[in-house]
């Protein structure tokens, strides 16, 4: 019998520089551009960060919706010029880019 869950690695861990930037492939964000936000976020390598194609966020309508974890920074209607500034910003830099904040979930007052 052994106990493994030291092991266990956590993406909530603040030390870890890993993110995970998720793009919502389903249907109303792909009909939005989103598989040209993915792609635009899988040419820009970023030590740490890992790109995934997820599907429906459920905010259909207000993408292409990008999901960057573990800091549960929501972006909408995301395109994909816009990508390097979350990649410099956010993703280099740490700050998220206020003003491509989902707003139902970022309310900004
Ligand atoms: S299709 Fe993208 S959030 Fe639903």
């Amino acid at each position: 019998m052994s106990n493994n869950q030291a092991s266990y690695s956590s993406t909530t861990d603040p030390s870890a520089s890993s993110r995970c930037v998720r793009v919502c492939q389903n249907r109303t964000c792909k009909k939005q551009g989103a598989k040209k936000v993915l792609a635009a976020f899988k040419a820009s390598v970023v030590p740490g960060v890992t790109v995934t194609a997820t599907g429906c966020l459920g905010q259909c309508g207000n993408g292409p919706m990008v999901l960057v974890l573990p800091d549960r920074v929501w972006y909408s209607g995301v395109r994909p010029n816009e990508v390097p500034l979350v990649v410099e910003q956010h993703l280099l830099g740490g700050q998220e880019v206020e003003k491509m904040l989902y707003s139902r979930f970022h309310s900004e007052s």
